[in-house]
């Protein structure tokens, strides 16, 4: 089966997934998230004789049961490899993968399949832009405008690139209130050729906006290339009103597995890009010459694919469906400012949360608690069965900004609770005891 072979398959088999799909409630049917638990086998865990209470979906989230159901599948039953062989199984392979493309692409509302690059992570994929793009449409000199809120994954990949072409790099600044400070936008927008721009941010929740910043940027020209690793997971995603050109997200922060990660960009974008990597199946045709780049989205996907994570994406995709993205998105507001309120009227001025206060946020919660290194609570709280992080959370310049060399981040999901946040308080309370 070739490559458009499977891609026709997996369209029909879509088309046919579509007509069977009621029409969405405009009403979400409210999340249960204790009865969500139960999908995830980790989370019936014992840590240190205590039930285990995860609070580190920011840097991944766990797995449901029918996500690791169907990766042992494709190994059980039609492990082979894709876009190469007509055998029965390797056909069954590649229509799987293709159908797991045309998941992704609903579920982010792209209009076209091509557009739906399969990368090992988010990493890669922003790396993918500005390797590819980036060499391709930035000289010497050009501007590029980046949110202080940036993971190093959208920043690193620009210095690269400004070390060879000398790029100036431009910086939205955070305020006081933990939202990016906009009122110098159209001076920092002067001249400019791409905006990066997170849609979450991983350490204080914040939520950009984004659709208003490309706006801005496309009257300039510019393009816009959004890292949405935890907006993806978290909130309807649908790259259309989020305006960006090119949306870059992780499979393993949204209940899928490690090693598969999502590049959306605008076809016309990806049709004039140069490949990134180079090797098998990326190719129409290679001679002693030269090669013929494959069409999108393959002329991406260099070398056997991540098989066995395309199918598990797909069934994370079926998973966060199935419960509804709206319900996640109203569920974890309520349980993030549940949180807020029972770490500030227990604590009072002995936690600093880092992020706003009140209004739509993501989950993850950075703060500082006492005078306690931020390693020391993540410690104490694992006694307890807490799991959170303490670190830079891989974005060094907005710890510089917050003046702290580390936080500690409780970060929530659709499978914590309100029980989980108390766990949290009370496990920070015996924190206080012991220092
Ligand atoms: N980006 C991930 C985090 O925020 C790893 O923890």
């Amino acid at each position: 089966m070739t490559t458009t072979d499977a891609a026709a398959a997996a369209d029909a088999h879509t088309a046919a997934a579509d007509a069977h799909t009621p029409a969405a409630s405009p009403v979400p049917a409210p999340l249960d998230g204790a009865k969500l638990k139960a999908d995830f086998p980790l989370l019936t865990r014992e840590i240190n004789g205590q039930p285990i209470v995860y609070l580190d979906s920011a840097a991944t989230s766990q797995k449901p049961h029918s996500v690791i159901a169907a990766m042992s599948d494709y190994y059980d039953r039609y492990n082979a490899n894709v876009h190469r062989s007509a055998y029965f199984i390797a056909e069954q392979a590649t229509t799987q993968t293709e159908l797991a493309r045309q998941k992704v692409r609903r579920f982010i509302g792209a209009a076209h399949t091509e557009e739906i690059i399969f990368t090992k992570n988010a990493t890669e994929a922003l790396n993918l832009v500005v390797n590819s793009w980036g060499r391709t449409n930035l000289a010497n000199g050009d501007a590029v405008l980046l949110s202080l809120l940036e993971h190093h994954s959208n920043i690193v990949p620009w210095h690269i690139l400004s070390a060879e072409r000398n790029l100036e790099l431009r910086w939205i600044p955070v305020g006081d209130d933990f939202q990016l400070d906009l009122s110098n936008l159209d001076e920092l927008l002067e001249g400019v050729k791409v905006v990066a721009i997170s849609a979450m941010s991983n350490v204080l929740g914040t939520l950009p906006p984004v659709s208003a910043i490309a706006e801005a940027a496309h009257e300039r020209g510019a393009v816009v290339v959004c890292d949405a690793c935890q907006f993806v997971p978290n909130r309807v995603c649908d790259v259309a009103s989020l305006g960006a050109d090119f949306v870059a997200f992780s499979g393993h922060k949204m209940c899928g597995p490690t090693g598969i990660g999502v590049l959306w960009g605008r076809r016309e974008l990806l049709e004039e890009m140069p490949p990134f990597l180079g090797g098998g199946e990326m190719i129409l045709d290679v001679s002693t010459e030269g090669f013929l780049p494959n069409t999108l989205p393959w002329k991406f996907e260099a070398g056997t694919p991540p098989i066995a994570e395309m199918v598990g994406l797909g069934a994370a995709v079926d998973y966060l469906s199935g419960v509804g993205m709206e319900a996640i998105a109203a569920y974890e507001e309520d349980l993030v400012a549940y949180a807020q309120k029972t770490l500030k009227d227990k604590f009072g001025d002995d936690i600093a949360i880092h992020g706003p206060a009140d209004g739509p946020r993501g989950g993850s919660i950075s703060f500082a608690y006492r005078d306690i290194h931020p390693h020391d609570v993540s410690q104490i709280l694992d006694q307890y069965g807490v799991c959170v992080r303490a670190g830079h959370h891989c974005a060094k310049p907005l710890m510089k900004h917050l003046g702290a060399q580390a936080t500690a981040r409780a970060s929530l999901y659709l499978y914590n609770t309100r029980e989980d946040i108390d766990c949290l308080a009370e496990a920070l309370s015996k924190a206080s005891e012991i220092f």
